[in-house]
């Protein structure tokens, strides 16, 4: 997608065998593309959200899989490096199967092939993920259109959290795809843009995006949206997801179960749009250790820039408070109108999942 008129993609692999991408923790105020050449990189962009959003931190551990791989394609080296980028967030579920497919396509060919073979999986991953999420675009398009002939509407609002827009993708996003796709169509759209505290990536990022590509959009605080819903001021939601369980509930950014209850009391359609890398077929409970809890700093402190364009962070709580920083919470199947993937759109329950993994791609 593009930022001031030029295309971009989340992540790419330089000449010089360093790995490129959008330091998303600069956004909005500059755009910074830096380039990442260690393993050790690629570990720190994770933590600190430089990279973020449950498709790309995917792509890029299969990109530190490369790195590590550039510089020792020992057999030591591929489990401590994938054990160190697994170990960085715990919530999207695309993070770890990116590391399997590297380690089960890496762990049969000799070491001398280990680099060249990783680059190829690697960028094959991206390509993959830019495609399911060009379909879901596809899919959830239909979406839009039947929902505007059916009420007969001239224009749909749509209300989205976080940012699950092509800056957590490798290209086009997922809940955001939909949105590029119909607007393509000439279909008139307004998006209602959750700020998503703390780390507001929907105010920073999703925004920022959608402004970029041309679609109106509004930010609203986070707990503006029950009130906007009952005003009738909200047709529709789309979020994305960083895991689905196995019963259909759905883990996302923080806040995500507060718009979606507030969506089912108002009879709203509430949809979740993911590629199906981020289905976890293995749980169908939450464990505790699924939910990543950040630094109460987050919370504690925000970052800006001032009127001299100075970035600046700031404390704007009590000095030495306490404070809780649960970054994910898990909005329960039954409140998710459907699931729209890059296989076509299912319920949100074990067995829309099972008709999932047994549908194909067309
Ligand atoms: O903490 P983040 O910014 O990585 O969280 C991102 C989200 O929660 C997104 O909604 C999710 O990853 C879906 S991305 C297509």
């Amino acid at each position: 997608m593009r930022i001031d008129n030029k295309s971009y993609k989340t992540i790419w692999f330089n000449e010089d065998k360093s790995v490129g991408i959008i330091d998303q923790t600069k956004l909005p105020h500059s755009l910074d593309i830096i380039s990442l050449y260690k393993l050790e990189d690629i570990i720190t962009a994770i933590k600190t959200m430089q990279v973020r959003g449950a498709p790309l931190i995917g792509g890029a551990a299969a990109f530190g899989i490369v790195l590590a791989m550039k510089d020792d394609p020992s057999d030591k080296n591929l489990i401590e490096s994938s054990k160190r980028l697994i170990a960085t967030r715990p919530t999207a579920v695309n993070l770890k199967s990116s590391v399997t497919i590297m380690n089960d396509k890496l762990n049969s060919l000799q070491k001398k092939d280990r680099y060249e073979a990783s680059l190829e999986i690697a960028k094959n991953i991206c390509l993959e993920d830019e495609e399911c999420c060009r379909l879901i675009g596809l899919y959830g398009k239909k979406i839009i259109s039947e929902y505007i002939q059916k009420n007969d509407i001239e224009k749909v609002n749509i209300l989205t959290h976080c940012n699950a827009g092509w800056l957590a993708t490798i290209d086009w996003g997922t809940a955001t795809s939909p949105i590029y796709h119909a607007l393509k169509d000439g279909i008139k759209i307004h998006v209602w843009v959750d700020e998503t505290r703390p780390r507001n990536q929907g105010a920073s990022l999703t925004s920022y995006e959608l402004t970029n590509e041309g679609v109106p959009n509004t930010i609203i605080s986070d707990n503006a949206g029950g009130l906007l819903m009952r005003q009738g001021e909200v047709d529709m939601c789309i979020t994305g997801t960083d895991r689905v369980l196995a019963n259909g509930d759905v883990i996302n950014k923080i806040g995500t179960y507060l718009k979606a209850l507030a969506a089912f009391d108002n009879n709203i359609p509430f949809y979740v749009a993911l590629p199906g890398t981020t289905i976890d077929s293995k749980n169908d409970k939450v464990s505790k250790n699924m939910i990543e809890y950040r630094a109460p700093d987050e919370l504690t402190h925000v970052v800006g820039i001032d009127d001299s364009n100075v970035l600046k962070r700031i404390r704007i709580f009590p000095k030495d408070c306490t404070a809780l920083n649960p970054a994910f919470d898990v909005t329960p199947g039954r409140l998710i109108t459907k699931l729209i993937t890059e296989k076509g759109i299912f319920e949100s329950s074990a067995e829309g999942l099972s008709n999932y993994h047994s549908t194909s791609k067309k």
